[in-house]
């Protein structure tokens, strides 16, 4: 969810943005950032965890939320930017509430995901990479392996797997996903 408060500045640190760079972050997440710098014996370790609780909090990270935590931490933002960028789990765009991945590697492929996949298209109304309209779905990607290729073709909502999907399967999923989101 987006923080509501109105943007106010936050104080500048080394490596960080310059005064007066409107914050985004609630005043609870930026204590949080700052406390995790103690938890840590090197700063650079508490990047990760704290663009965590900044996409807890915003639902993704933005460029603008990057900056902010490598103000709060005092690292360098190229760096911070560099990490949100690399890690699968952060998000630099919106997204929807349920992601969608679904496998595509071998063992899937041989039992139908490629089917999976366009039955989710079609019934979602969207294609790989997008969300839908109403911000309910977004079908991230197709995952090189989910490793449960016991169940295959498999696919993963948000943190839960579903295998041995069928056509009927994902149109009852996504009926569930437009439920429930
Ligand atoms: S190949 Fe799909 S889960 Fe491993």
């Amino acid at each position: 969810m987006i923080s509501s408060h109105p943007p106010a500045p936050f104080p500048p640190q080394e490596g960080g943005e310059p005064p007066g760079t409107p914050a985004i972050l609630s005043d609870a997440t930026r204590d949080a950032i700052i406390a995790l710098k103690a938890k840590y014996p090197k700063v650079q370790s508490a990047i990760l965890d704290a663009l965590r609780l900044a996409q807890e909090e915003i639902g993704y990270v933005p460029a603008e939320a990057s900056a902010e935590v490598a103000a709060l931490l005092g690292v360098s933002p190229h760096h911070v930017h560099s990490l949100a960028t690399f890690y699968t789990m952060f998000f630099t765009q919106p997204v929807g509430t349920a992601i969608v991945e679904v496998c595509d590697n071998l063992s899937c492929a041989l039992w139908g995901s490629r089917r999976i996949l366009a039955r989710l298209e079609q019934e979602l109304g969207i294609t790989v990479g997008e969300t839908t309209p109403d911000g309910s779905v977004t079908l991230l990607r197709t995952i090189e392996c989910l490793a449960a290729c016991g169940g295959a073709p498999a696919l993963r909502v948000n943190t839960t797997y579903h295998e041995q999907m069928t056509e009927e399967k994902v149109t009852e999923l996504v009926k569930e996903l437009r439920k429930t989101t």
